[in-house]
Parts: structure tokens; sequence; C-alpha cells
């Protein structure tokens, strides 16, 4: 009998870390060592797209991904359920099916837990009719994938260590619509060691962690006061360093954990050298990269289609789904 069954779908994209999240003081709750910066991709192309229902019938929560039902619910799955239970004020409320697919494939580079995290997040909130929907979505994201707590918003979004560790928008996407971002696929493969198991290695043996944490907020300060103004030269510098810091502290690790390759490095030459071809040095182009080796490049339009045909020209591909895939996207998102 379904005929009280209730359902609500909702969608969120990924994001990329401008500021790295990167050490979580509580494990349980996953509050983060410092503060991080993000960008949401475009909702339009890159979505994960999350239906919850539930039934007075339903005996035991299931998952379903890409619709193939899963044997066992993960355990982050489990506590975000959990944490809706103890919220939802109707306690005839017991059990949840979640039906989770990715508009973009596991292979593209892109951390796919933030946008189903937060997907899975707001529908819950909606579907229990939950309190303060966004501070809620933003908890439930977050202990369920760290950097999901950032695709509950659009734009540029700010994740706080302090107080609730919560996140907010600082700027809408509509902010800055020149900006473009191209992915690039070296490696798609499994990372080798996971964020949660390197950053706990981080915490343990890295000397550099510290003195990267009190380097952070002051950066984040500057990169929201270069996006105000739509600085792109500060903008690029403050990026492109933190994600060379972020791989410096993971380096200073014991064993290292080393997630970019020869191209990567391949790459970070190619954009300093392309940065210096302009006449007045104003910065075309800046890399980021998050635990692995593709980068995420960072580019005004104006300059796209150059650095695009540079890209083709170094890393040329027999066809356009071959190992070097370009995605070019708009940059936007929505609390939808
Ligand atoms: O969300 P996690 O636990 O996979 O950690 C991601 C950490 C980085 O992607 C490297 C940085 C970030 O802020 O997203």
């Amino acid at each position: 009998d379904n005929s009280d069954c209730l359902s609500v779908t909702c969608q969120a994209s990924p994001n990329i870390a401008l500021i790295k999240y990167w050490g979580k003081r509580n494990e349980e709750l996953i509050l983060p060592d410092n503060d991080s910066l993000s960008i949401t991709l475009d909702l339009g192309e890159l979505h994960s797209d999350t239906t919850v229902s539930t039934s007075s019938s339903m005996t035991c929560d299931t998952f379903y991904f890409d619709g193939i039902q899963q044997t066992k619910l993960s355990k982050r799955m489990q506590k975000v359920l959990d944490e809706v239970r103890r919220r939802a004020k109707n306690d005839q409320i017991k059990f949840v099916e979640i039906r989770s697919h990715n508009t973009f494939p596991a292979s593209s580079g892109l951390a796919s837990s933030a946008s189903a995290y937060a997907s899975l997040a707001i529908a819950l909130t909606k579907l229990f009719n939950l309190e303060n929907p966004q501070s809620t979505a933003a908890y439930l994201a977050r202990i369920g994938s760290g950097s999901a707590v950032r695709s509950v918003y659009g734009g540029f979004v700010r994740w706080s260590s302090e107080g609730e560790c919560l996140s907010s928008c600082i700027y809408p996407v509509e902010h800055w619509p020149e900006l473009r971002l191209i992915i690039l696929i070296f490696n798609s493969s499994k990372k080798p060691v996971s964020s949660t198991d390197a950053m706990q290695r981080t915490r343990e043996t890295s000397t550099l962690f510290q003195a990267r944490l009190s380097t952070v907020n002051d950066k984040i300060e500057k990169l929201i006061q270069a996006i105000k103004i739509k600085d792109f030269n500060t903008f690029a510098k403050i990026v492109m360093m933190d994600s060379s810091q972020f791989h410096a502290v993971c380096m200073d690790t014991y064993p290292p954990v080393i997630y970019l390759n020869e191209q990567s490095k391949h790459l970070i030459d190619l954009v300093h050298a392309f940065n210096k071809t302009d006449e007045n040095e104003t910065m075309k182009v800046a890399y980021t990269f998050d635990a692995g080796p593709n980068p995420f490049c960072f580019i005004r339009e104006e300059h796209a289609d150059e650095f695009l045909s540079l890209l083709k020209h170094f890393y040329p591909s027999n066809n356009d789904n071959d190992n070097v895939h370009k995605q070019v996207s708009n940059i936007d998102g929505n609390f939808s």
C-alpha cells in the first residue's frame, strides 16, 4: 500500500575548492581544521539528482544508485538518515528510500560525493519539512561528506571552521559571468589514498600542516576581496598558491601522499608560460588540483579559445572521448 507515499527530488552540483579544506578536528561531525572557499558548478550540465521517498509500508532504508539497489547503505548515509529521524517531528515516518543518479561520469575527475550528499540533504530537509531548511541541509550534507556542505549553495561559498561549521554564499554566480572553468582528465582512476586517510596522516605527521593553517584565513579574506572587485590577477595567484601549498603539505606527510603526476607538473609549467606571454603580464589562467592529478583551470572567457588550442596542441587526443577530456562550463548553481 503506497497511498501515504511522499516523495521529493532535488539536484545539486559539484564544487571546486579555491582554498582547500584539509584536516578534520572531529571525524564524526566532520568539523574542519580550516575555513575553505569554493565555487559551485553549473546546475545545467553537471549535477546529482536524488529522490527520497517515505511511506508507512517501508520496513527498512533502501538505496538505489543509477537504478541499482545497493546491498547496504554506507555508514555516512545511515548517519544522515538517523539525524533526519532525530530532527523530524512526524515520528510516523520511519524509513526512507533513496534513489540517486549523477549526470556526469564517475571518471570525470569531479568529486561526486559533494553533489550527491548535497542533493540528498536538501531533499531530506524538504521531505520531512525540517526547521531552518538551509542550515539543516548544510549540516546534513556536511556529516555525509565534508565538502558537500559547500554544494548546498551556488556561486562562491565559504565553509566556516568555527561555530556551527556551516556554509554560506559569499557571491552568487552572476557576480562574475566572464569566469570559465576547463577541466582536464589526466587520470580517472581512484585516488591512491582516500582523503579521509590522507587528512589523518597529515595531522599526525606533517609539520608544515600547522604553518598552512595559520595562512588560510588571510588568503580567504584576500581572495574574497579579489572576487569582489573581479581582480583576476590576485584571484589566480592566491588560487594557484593554495593548491600548491595543499600538495606540499601532502608531500610533507609520512609516508608522503602524492596526488599530482608528471602531466600535472607539465600543466603547471604550461600555465605559467602561458601567463607570461601576455605583454602586461596579466594572468590569463589559474590551475587548482584537488586530491588527484586532474587540473581545474579557471580562465576569463576572452582567453578560453586561445588556451584550449594550446591544450589541444600539447595533449592531443584521437577523439573527444579519449583520455584527455576537456569540458568548458559556465559556473552556476542554485539552492533548488
Ligand atoms: O570532501 P573530501 O573529504 O573528499 O575532501 C576533499 C578535500 C579537497 O578536495 C582536496 C579540498 C576541498 O576543499 O574540496
